[in-house]
């Protein structure tokens, strides 16, 4: 079984609030991580609500450096394993908001607080789960990417976020792909879950896939809709920045897919077996 609690994400749902960011409890066959820590302290809160004790998670995994997902990491209780992109480090600026919106730390004082593993390599999380590492844009129709921030206040150099990164979990149903904003392409994510693993079979795909705009968006947005066919894609979960007009296109073109919203405070119980069994000492 692998199980994703909500623990913030852009909408409310009943007691728990929402903000403009992503953090995820992961739970891949008994081995937990925490996946972003969301845009304030407000994962603290929804955890305490969901009875989730966040001291017991030791490892957690950045997909990126956005301040929508890492501006949670310094109420983080100190000691645990941070695993992310070394470029997640880099001062950036959101185009839309027009505010700073990199890394609330430097790797220095998170280092004296935390184990880093700031890598670009591909990373072993746990049994049957792995961050993928620095993903390359190979996909013919992502290679702009879709890209939110820039390196100055000015915003005018170009950010390529080569920080945004994403899990594989593999099931013997095909992979569990998960992404935070996916700045680097969904389909180029999970081209580069595929080649970390070895495997080719995809089940499933959780995210922000930064798709927004359907009217602006829509070649993209069409492009990606036929990949995810191609790869018979079983199930969706989505959310964080794929606005409700895109899910709901999704839902209309892909009749045969499960695709499910996210929100805060949701849990998904996804029944899929690891790949490998682990025999248990006696
Ligand atoms: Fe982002
Ligand atoms: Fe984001």
């Amino acid at each position: 079984m692998v199980t994703l609690k909500i623990i913030t994400e852009n909408r409310d749902n009943c007691e728990f609030k929402g903000e403009g960011g992503l953090c995820v409890l992961v739970d891949a066959f008994g081995n937990k991580f925490l996946l972003d820590t969301g845009y304030s302290n407000l994962f603290v809160h929804n955890a305490e609500l969901l009875n989730i004790d966040l001291s017991s998670i030791e490892t957690v995994v950045l997909t990126h450096g956005h301040s929508d997902h890492t501006n949670g990491v310094p109420y983080l209780a100190s000691g645990r394993t941070i695993i992310m992109h070394p470029a997640g480090f880099k001062a950036r600026w959101s185009i839309r908001k027009k505010e700073y919106a990199g890394f609330p730390m430097s790797f220095e004082e998170l280092s004296a607080k935390h184990k880093v593993i700031a890598t670009k390599e591909p990373y072993k999380i746990c049994d049957n789960a792995y961050f993928l590492g620095e993903i390359p844009m190979k996909v013919s129709f992502e290679q702009n990417g879709n890209f939110s921030t820039t390196l100055d206040a000015e915003l005018t150099q170009k950010d390529y976020t080569e920080d945004d990164s994403g899990v594989a979990i593999t099931t013997s149903q095909g992979l569990f792909v998960m992404t935070g904003c996916g700045h680097r392409g969904i389909c180029n994510t999970i081209e580069r879950a595929k080649a970390v693993t070895g495997h080719s079979k995809v089940w499933g795909v959780f995210g922000g896939f930064h798709l927004r705009n359907l009217e602006k968006q829509k070649e993209l947005i069409d492009h990606t809709i036929e990949y995810f066919k191609a790869s018979e894609i079983k199930a969706l979960y989505l959310g964080h920045c794929v606005t409700d007009e895109v899910i709901e296109y999704f839902e209309k073109n892909m009749p045969e897919t499960k695709i499910y919203r996210l929100a805060s405070g949701k849990e998904f119980n996804l029944n899929l077996s690891p790949v490998l069994s682990v025999q248990l000492e006696k």
